[in-house]
Formats: structure tokens, sequence, C-alpha cells
């Protein structure tokens, strides 16, 4: 069973992901850091608190990470999630509050005392991922892997037409964090996109669900109507984070090809994407196992039977 330590930026699709974690009894949630990406990390924060208590976890630790990218100037995706992260939604007040450790410090004592037993699963920016393997280099080879959510190798960008949101929010912990010689499962938007929730089965899901169930749908409403329409679609929802983090505990979901990947520092119109030499004489040794395909029916089918009964 892997102790994952969830690294986000709720975020709706942080929030599924997280939803998916305590629905799913082969993971043991070790703890929650999060990270400025979607929304500044004040918010994600208070995201990451107000959804752990929706969920009746509050036992669950959460660290507080870090509010900039390393270089870049930040960029949000306040539009696509909602200017508090959530859809809009006020959900009840949190009944905890983070723990006195930097999200940083919290990765790196815990990998640092169980060594190969802690998944890093980061669902968004990978500043406080960038910043740990910096600052204490020995969690790379104590870690049991690191599962990404990020990149896109063979499809188009979702935040330009090259790159992929979490990667350009900060293309240089991306760097780091690719070249720390630690085992990577890159799940890119090469399959995240074929994940899809439709509406009608949100629906389904608040009808014949549960509290939290019913929670996801009034955060997704703001996608639905506000963010999805501006973008021509009405009902599809791309399950990214969730997708990743069902890969830290079911990686059979998804074929997997050990590829060398990089990522561009240096272009005006590039910055941040990711560059993947699939089948290439001058590849240089492979550095992650890159997602290229994903049963995303049986994914999704697992999705909905988790979250409907867990809460
Ligand atoms: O590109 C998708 C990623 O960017 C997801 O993690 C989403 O939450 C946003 O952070
Ligand atoms: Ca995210």
């Amino acid at each position: 069973m892997p102790r994952i330590i969830l690294d986000t930026d709720p975020g709706i699709d942080d929030a599924l992901a997280l939803f998916l974690a305590l629905a799913s009894p082969e993971v043991q949630l070790a703890a929650v850091t999060t990270v400025s990406g979607n929304v500044p990390v004040e918010q994600t924060t208070l995201n990451a608190l107000t959804l752990l208590t929706l969920a009746g976890r509050s036992d669950i630790p959460v660290a507080r990470g870090c509010a900039l990218p390393l270089l870049r100037t930040p960029i949000d995706a306040a539009h696509v999630h909602g200017s508090n992260g959530l859809g809009g939604i006020h959900f009840p007040t949190p009944t905890i509050t983070p723990v006195a450790h930097h999200a940083v410090d919290l990765i790196i004592e815990m990998v640092m005392q169980a060594p190969g037993e802690i998944t890093l699963v980061p669902i968004g920016p990978l500043t406080n991922i960038a910043l740990a393997v910096r600052k204490e280099p020995r969690i790379a080879e104590r870690v049991r892997e690191v599962v990404i959510m990020g990149g896109a190798l063979r499809v188009p960008g979702n935040v330009t037409p090259m790159a992929e949101f979490n990667i350009a929010a900060d293309p240089h912990a991306a760097h780091i964090v690719l070249h720390a010689g630690w085992p990577i499962r890159l799940v890119s938007l090469d399959t995240t996109t074929c994940a899809i929730l439709h509406r009608s089965q949100v629906e389904e899901l608040a009808a014949h669900g549960n509290h939290v169930t019913t929670a996801m749908r009034q955060m997704m409403a703001h996608y639905f109507d506000v963010f999805g329409p501006q973008h021509g679609n009405q009902d599809r929802f791309h399950m990214h984070d969730p997708l990743c983090l069902a890969a830290a505990f079911q990686p059979d979901l998804i074929t997997w090809e050990p590829v060398y990947v990089d990522v561009e520092l240096t272009g005006t119109l590039t910055l941040g994407t990711t560059v993947g030499y699939f089948k290439r004489a001058d590849a240089p040794a492979p550095n992650v196992l890159a997602s290229v395909a994903v049963d995303a029916e049986r994914f999704i089918r697992l999705y909905m039977e988790r979250v409907r009964v867990a809460f």
C-alpha cells in the first residue's frame, strides 16, 4: 500500500483527486502539501483544509508550501477553477489548521524517515518538490516514486499552444525535478485529456451519492457553466489530477513508455514546453515513464464506484 504525499493546488480537479485518495483503501494519505498554482497558496491551503474537513478526514496533516515559482512571473488558473479555486463555492469553515512545518520540510522529513515507502504525487506546479530535492538530495534515493501530473508530450498544451499549466507555472522547478535522478511516472495531457467525466455522470453521482459527490457537482457547475462554454465545452471535465492519483496505486490503468523528457526554459513562445525523445537514436537515457495510453473507461468506472460509496 503506497503511503502518499499529495502536493496540490486545489483546484477543482485537485479536489476530485483528493476525494479518490480518501475513497481508496489502497492509499494511505500521509500528508497534503500545498503550493501556489491554480490560485495563490493561501487559498490552496484553505481549500485543502476545507476539503479534508468536508470529507471527515481532519486527521490528515496539511503543510503550506511555496507562494511563488522559483524564477518566472506567477501565472494562475482562477478563470478555470473560480476565484476561490473551488468553483466559487464556499463550504463550511475548516476545523483544522496547517501544521507548523513548511511543505518542503515535511516532505523531506517524511521521506527520510521512511526509505522506500513514500510516493510523492505532485498535481500542481513543482516548486515544493524541486526545493525539497535541492535542500535534501538524498530524498531522490529514498522516495518510492514520484507520480507527476504535468506536461504535454505529443499533444498541444493547455496554457499555451505548447505548454501544460503545472510545468509552465514553474518550468525551472520542473527542470530540477525531471533531472533529480528519482523514479518518475509522468501523467501528461497525452492521457489525462482522454480521461473525461461527463456532466451526466456528475449528476448521477450527486443523485445517488453523498455529501461529497454533491459538493463535486456544486464545484463543477462553475466549470460546466462558466469556463466550459467559453471553450466550446459544456459537459466534459478533464480528470487530470484524479488520473494521476489513480496511477499512483493502479498504474496498469495506463500504458507507460520509458522516455527522456526535458523542459524548455528559454523560449519566448515555448517556455515550459515538455519535449519527449520518443524512439530517437540520439535520445539521452530515459528519465521518466511517460503515460502514452489510458484505459479511460475503466478509470472513470473506478472513480465513480469509489467516490459514490466512500463518504
Ligand atoms: O494542466 C492541468 C493541471 O493544471 C491540473 O493539475 C490542474 O489542477 C491545473 O493545476
Ligand atoms: Ca492541480
